[in-house]
Formats: C-alpha cells, sequence, structure tokens
C-alpha cells in the first residue's frame, strides 16, 4: 500500500497525461485522496486541462535531469508513455526511455511504478515489434529495483483510444470491406473505465515483488465480431469480405488508404493485430475485485461517450480525452 503524508495523501505522479489512458487516469485519481503530479513535454497544453491542485511539470522521460525533478518526494509512478507516433526507431527509444524512469525513480526513492502494457504470448517468435517492445519495457521497469505492477491489455475500447477510434474510423467509412485474415484472431478487448480501475486498484496493493497482469473483457472475440458488434449498435449494414493473403505491410496501406492520415501510427498496431492478445493468466481476477464489462457494453459506453449520431459518424475527429 503507498502510504503518504498526513496532508493530501501520497504524492503520485502520472506520466502521459496528455495521452488517452493517463488523461482519463488523471481525471479518476483526482477524486481520491492522493497529491497529484505530471510529467509533460508540453507543459502549457495540460495545466489548463487539470483540476487545482494538480502539480504540472515539464520534462522529458528520456531526459535525466527533468525526471530528477519530476520524482522527487513520489511514492508512486504512472508510467503510461509511449513513442509510436513520433518515432521512427520506436522501440529503441522506449526502451532508453524506461531505462532512464527506472533507474531515477530508483534513486529518488519510488516505492511503486505501475505501468500499462500490451497482451500477447513472449515466447511467440512472430509476436509484432510493438508488442514486443511494450513488453520489454515492462521487463526493464521490473527489473530497476523499483517494484512494478504491469498491467497487459489489448484493445482499450474508449472515445478516443487510437485502437478503438481506428475501429470506428473503419466501421463508418467501408460499407464493404475486403479484410485481411487476422480479423479473425483472438483478442480481449477492455473498457477504458476498467482499464482505468483496475490501475488505481494497484496503488492499494500491498507491498510486494514486482508483478503482471493480464486484464480483459470476460468473452473472447475477434476484431470482425468488434467490427460487427459496433455496427450492430450504430444501425449500420457491413459486409465483411475476407482475402487469404495481405501481408502487415499491405494492411498498414490498406489502413493509410481507408482511415484517416492521423492514424498511419496505426500501423504498428497492425502488425500486432496478427497475434492472439487473450488473457491467460487468472491472477487479476484472483487479486482485484474488478470485474471488467463485456464487449457490448464496453463498445456501448463509448458511443454514447461520442454523443451518439452525428457524433459518432464524423470519424475523423478522435474523440474527447
Ligand atoms: N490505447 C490503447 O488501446 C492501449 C491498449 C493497450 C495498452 N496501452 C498502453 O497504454 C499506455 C498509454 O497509451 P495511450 O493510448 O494513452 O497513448 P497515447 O494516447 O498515444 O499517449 C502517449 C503519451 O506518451 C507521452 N509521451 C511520449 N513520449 C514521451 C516522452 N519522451 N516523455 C514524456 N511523455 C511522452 C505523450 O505525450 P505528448 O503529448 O508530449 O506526445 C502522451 O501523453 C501505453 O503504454 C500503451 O501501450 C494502450
Amino acid at each position: 500500500m503507498v502510504k503518504g503524508d498526513a496532508e493530501g495523501g501520497p504524492l503520485v505522479l502520472v506520466t502521459g497525461a496528455t495521452g488517452y489512458v493517463g488523461g482519463r487516469l488523471l481525471g479518476e485519481l483526482a477524486g481520491r485522496r492522493v497529491r497529484l503530479r505530471c510529467l509533460a513535454r508540453r507543459p502549457a497544453a495540460l495545466v489548463g486541462r487539470v483540476g487545482p491542485g494538480v502539480e504540472v511539470v515539464g520534462g522529458d522521460v528520456r531526459d535525466w535531469c527533468s525526471l530528477e525533478r519530476a520524482l522527487r518526494g513520489v511514492e508512486a509512478a504512472y508510467y503510461l508513455v509511449h513513442r509510436m507516433a513520433g518515432s521512427r526507431d520506436y522501440a529503441q527509444e522506449d526502451r532508453e526511455a524506461a531505462e532512464c524512469f527506472g533507474a531515477v525513480a530508483r534513486e529518488a526513492g519510488v516505492r511503486r511504478i505501475v505501468y500499462l502494457g500490451g497482451l500477447g504470448d513472449e515466447s511467440d517468435p512472430r509476436l509484432s515489434a510493438h508488442l514486443r517492445s511494450r513488453h520489454e519495457v515492462g521487463r526493464i521497469l521490473r527489473g530497476s529495483g523499483v517494484e512494478t505492477i504491469e498491467f497487459r491489455a489489448s484493445m482499450v475500447i474508449g472515445a478516443g483510444s487510437l485502437s478503438f477510434e481506428l475501429l470506428r474510423a473503419l466501421t463508418e467509412r467501408l460499407p464493404v470491406m475486403v479484410c485481411p485474415r487476422w480479423l479473425a484472431t483472438p483478442t480481449q478487448p477492455i473498457a477504458v473505465a476498467d482499464v482505468v480501475a483496475y490501475l488505481v486498484a494497484a496503488l492499494a496493493l500491498p507491498a510486494g515483488p514486482s508483478r503482471v497482469f493480464e486484464v480483459g473483457t470476460p468473452e473472447v472475440t475477434t476484431y470482425r465480431d468488434l467490427i460487427r458488434e459496433y455496427a450492430r449498435q450504430r444501425g449500420l449494414r457491413r459486409w465483411l469480405v475476407t482475402v487469404p493473403v495481405l501481408t502487415p505491410r499491405l494492411s498498414a496501406a490498406w489502413l493509410a488508404v481507408v482511415t484517416p492520415a492521423r492514424y498511419e501510427v496505426g500501423r504498428h498496431l497492425i502488425e500486432g493485430l496478427r497475434n492472439p492478445m487473450v488473457v491467460r493468466d487468472p491472477a487479476a481476477r484472483e487479486v482485484f475485485s474488478i470485474r471488467p464489462m463485456g464487449v457490448a457494453e464496453a463498445i456501448g459506453r463509448a458511443l454514447a461517450e461520442l454523443g451518439g449520431g452525428a457524433g459518432v459518424a464524423a470519424a475523423d475527429g478522435v474523440g474527447g480525452r
């Protein structure tokens, strides 16, 4: 359990607060008995969006000095950062960032790091570079000497989540989809409310060794069925025609054509869609009382948040954070 001082609870650092998951987490933590600090590369972009009492410090997870400032006095630190969107060699940069963050956190006496990475079988030689990198970051943080709680998730379903927005853009735009085979890959996505609930609950775990928790909806589904469920709830008629071969490169090209340009970053995600992303370890169910909602409810909530009708159909815009 992360303890804190008599005044306002433990000091908790949130990285990635300008991002999707970090932004949602920040909103949830704001009502709790913790003192909050955010690390942001562009602090000005965040200052107006956080509640009173939330400290925003400028910094970069690859910059030792800024991390020393950001991690000073911190008891628990959320690591919700990835470089995919802005880097050619994201795996190398994510590796360096995790090494830097872990080392400074250890020096600063941080008691716990909480990280959200990706599901996927590490022993699978066909594991995508993106998922391999997400696992590597977890391994580096766990090896830092700071107790690390790593959650592994597949697609986070919520308005504004890149992977969900890709699904939305595809389904809204294409009445007939020529689909790669990987649409039949098994997956267990998770609603953003549930993933945030796990992240918050990680603060209250008793102190112990570093742990990995796989989290997801109760049912295993496929990307094809996610598209079908989305279309059903939106009242859209969609035809999915599967072609036997569509390489990751072709799939990425396909994605670039059929979705708005900003989703180009999704090509790294696309590669991972051929890898099953399912919960194989039941530990999260045993340790936490959280019972994630099903796929239909998760999609329904995301659509409700988008405001229904025209708001949902405007798939060019990424929903609110
Ligand atoms: N969304 C999903 O479907 C999903 C699914 C499974 C796991 N996850 C995991 O959840 C975590 C967060 O994902 P997300 O979807 O919230 O990502 P996101 O929306 O793309 O946000 C990424 C965040 O990382 C920050 N960042 C990048 N490089 C940085 C650096 N060098 N120093 C400091 N901050 C930096 C970005 O800040 P700037 O504003 O400065 O760019 C942004 O706040 C990731 O580990 C991801 O693998 C997400």
